[in-house]
């Protein structure tokens, strides 16, 4: 039978089940709350401030609008929201919400108190977005009935809700739309203690058992990004058990980082080719996204939101009005001697 739109366009998470639905793996590693999670304490502090006082006060938390490199734990935080706030979870994204029915079919079924999350929140349709900042605002919909001269509009009283919102461009948002969030936080990559803790604990969730120095190495080779070291222990986990080992040491590690050609501070086949692609078509830059983009046979936007934070934030890359550059860092990763007036790396 087709699934209506609204079923289509969502999908709810009850708060007693909030991270067991599905049996995904990147799921079964999800901290369920927030004294769980590792990492982004600042965030964590200004949460657990806002959630207690909301639920002190029996009101919805501020709609909460999450930013940063993919990876590093939006949704994650979303669910542990609302299973802080013991409230159901709504989730959609902004490329699902086509028309704004879909947007206001999902609105109206929430309970009060309940949690919306939009992903990719800078990918909605501006109409459907429009809908969104009454919303937002005044708990309210605006429609318009019929068509013409007999058209009317009319106002439907939503339940009190919060909204979270992610994205990986806050930029690419609107200011009527950024402005409508009570709490924006910025997550930031992960210190290497923490995502060996990070490491740590998703090893022994899946029985796994590393050698400490084995853990350290996947810490630091996972881009400071959660999401890459789970994939990572995965990867590492299937190596090791071809191989019939036990425990995983730090051979295990290695000879997987080499099958996956990831180097020793974590840069991939993709990482290195944006530099050496600087480096030896374009003099070290200055050089355009779109250019680089096009030599690699990659999309703008995932050299932009996926490669490039991760090089920006260790030093190798350098953005600049004129296009990217490649710092004195990134000279010596790709074994280039550098030219004088290269930009030194800040770091
Ligand atoms: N798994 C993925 N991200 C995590 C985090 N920040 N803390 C604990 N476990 C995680």
């Amino acid at each position: 039978m087709a699934l209506k739109r609204e079923q289509k366009a969502s999908r709810i998470v009850e708060p007693r089940t909030a991270g067991e639905e599905g049996s995904s793996f990147e799921t079964s590693l999800r901290p369920q709350r927030l004294a769980e999670y590792i990492g982004q304490s600042k965030i964590k502090g200004h949460l657990l401030v806002h959630i207690e006082a909301a639920k002190s006060r029996k009101e919805a938390l501020g709609h909460t609008l999450l930013h940063g490199p993919p990876g590093l734990g939006k949704t994650t935080l979303a669910h542990i929201i609302a299973r802080e706030m013991g409230v159901g979870l709504r989730i959609t994204s902004g490329p699902v919400l086509e028309k704004t029915g879909d947007l206001a079919s999902i609105l109206t079924n929430l309970q009060e108190g309940e949690v919306l999350f939009i992903d990719e929140v800078h990918r909605m349709r501006p109409i459907v977005e429009e809908m969104l900042y009454s919303a937002m605002e005044d708990y309210a919909l605006d429609l318009v009935i019929g068509k013409g001269p007999t058209a009317r509009s009319m106002r439907l009283k939503l339940k009190p809700f919060t909204l979270i919102a992610a994205t990986t461009k806050a930029g690419a948002m609107s200011a009527p739309l950024r402005d409508r969030f009570i709490h924006a936080f910025k997550l930031g990559f992960y210190e290497v203690p923490e995502m060996h803790q990070i490491v740590e604990r998703s090893g022994n969730i899946l029985s796994v058992t590393f050698e400490d120095k084995a853990a350290y190495r996947i810490a630091t080779a996972s881009r400071a990004t959660p999401r890459i070291a789970n994939r990572l222990i995965r990867s590492v986990r299937d190596y090791a058990q071809v191989q019939k080992r036990a425990c995983i040491d730090l051979v295990c590690v290695n000879d997987t980082l080499k099958l996956l050609d990831i180097d020793d501070e974590g840069l991939d086949a993709t990482d290195r080719q944006i530099l050496e692609t600087i480096i030896d078509n374009f003099s070290g830059g200055p050089v355009g996204l779109g250019t680089i983009a096009a030599m690699l046979a990659e999309e703008e936007g995932t050299v932009e939101d996926v490669y490039e934070p991760f090089l920006l934030q260790q030093g190798y890359l350098d953005r600049t009005s004129k296009g990217r550059v490649a710092t004195k860092k990134a000279y010596e990763k790709c074994g280039r001697a550098a030219p004088k007036n290269v930009q030194p790396s800040f770091l």
